[in-house]
């Protein structure tokens, strides 16, 4: 109940934001030390991606965004430099639900030789129907939690390269939702997260989310273990109507957002969770943790369970590893 008061009111947190912070605001502080940052956004092409990667550009950083659509990529390239016309603003190509596709955007990026400071693996899609990748995944995991893991796994060693190079902090951020809690733990199971068995829309988007909750915290696990100054966190970036939810059409859906429109968040406050962990020096050090609304914020028990957390880990490894030797062959 106190959480809804302060969430309706936008009650500042801790950090001295809150629901109603917009992106603009939490990195009002930040913009002329940020020059020398590069930010990898995934999904930059719409709704809470593409207002990151405007406000982050805004503030000095430059961005490379991963597009699945390179006209729309392009386009939100061109509106950021409208706006900021000194911003570093790069578009690769890249479709997160293939394996295939992330590998080649790697080898893509790496090849610019680029330093990567800040990895924000944002793209996300919420699907009714059961529909399987190129390797026979079913989509929603395979976009949303999947192709992620591979993308940071391909990029984890030029972040730590560059930390260790410039002596700033890198840092992962995965954006989840606050959707995850909604997952039992008995439905929890790797096998059918890839098989799309007894499909459900929600189900399979809040499994997704939670994958990328356990993802952040098993990486920071790791990369403390291994003294890496990079940190990775969970974010929920609140709810806002995006692309992700304009797919859900109808007089239901469109009667349920009239009635909780005041619940909503603009984009740029759906931004502002994600671009408060990006850059603000308050942040610094934190690792395996979850924000909602520009704070620190609890998750669910299953998604702060470690066993759970190394078992998807070890999982994801296993599957990687075998489909790409096959790919290989
Ligand atoms: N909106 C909310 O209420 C809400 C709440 C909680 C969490 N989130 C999370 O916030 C993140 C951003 O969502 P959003 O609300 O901004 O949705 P959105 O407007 O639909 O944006 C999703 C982005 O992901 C990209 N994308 C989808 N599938 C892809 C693929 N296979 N490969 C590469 N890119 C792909 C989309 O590209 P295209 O432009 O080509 O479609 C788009 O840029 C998601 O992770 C979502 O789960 C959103």
């Amino acid at each position: 109940m106190k959480a809804t008061l302060r969430y309706l009111a936008g009650i500042a947190g801790p950090s001295g934001f809150g629901s109603n912070s917009t992106a603009e605001q939490v990195t009002d502080q930040h913009s002329s030390s940020n020059s020398h940052l590069t930010a990898l956004i995934t999904g930059g092409t719409s709704g809470i991606g593409a207002e990151t990667a405007r406000v982050l550009a805004k503030r000095g950083v430059r961005i490379v965004i991963g597009a699945r659509d390179m006209k729309k990529g392009r386009e939100v390239r061109n509106n950021i430099q409208k706006e900021s016309p000194k911003a570093q603003v790069l578009v690769l190509e890249i479709d997160l639900s293939s394996f295939a596709s992330v590998q080649r955007f790697c080898s893509e990026f790496l090849a610019l030789n680029l330093p990567l400071n800040i990895l924000i693996n944002n793209a996300g899609i919420f699907s009714q129907n059961l529909e399987f990748s190129e390797e026979k995944i079913e989509t929603t995991f395979a976009t949303n939690y999947l192709g992620h893991f591979l993308l940071t796994e391909m990029l984890l060693e030029k972040m730590i390269e560059t930390s260790e190079k410039t002596g700033i902090e890198g840092r992962i951020i995965n954006v989840s939702s606050v959707i995850h809690s909604w997952v039992k733990r008995d439905s929890f199971r790797f096998h059918n997260l890839l098989n799309g068995t007894n499909y459900n829309g929600t189900r399979a988007y809040s499994q997704s989310k939670l994958a990328n909750i356990l993802h952040a915290k098993e990486l920071a696990r790791q990369l403390k273990a291994r003294n890496a100054r990079v940190t990775v966190n969970a974010v929920h970036p609140g709810i806002v109507k995006t692309g992700i939810i304009r797919a859900h059409k109808g007089l239901i859906t469109d009667s349920l957002f009239f009635i909780a429109s005041k619940l909503l968040k603009s984009t740029s406050q759906g931004a502002s969770t994600t671009c408060y962990v990006a850059l603000s020096p308050q942040t610094e050090g934190m690792s395996g943790k979850y924000f909602a609304d520009c704070n620190e914020s609890n998750c669910s028990s299953l998604a702060n369970d470690e066993f759970e957390a190394q078992k998807l880990w070890n999982n994801t490894r296993a599957l990687l590893q075998k489909r790409l030797r096959q790919a290989a062959i």
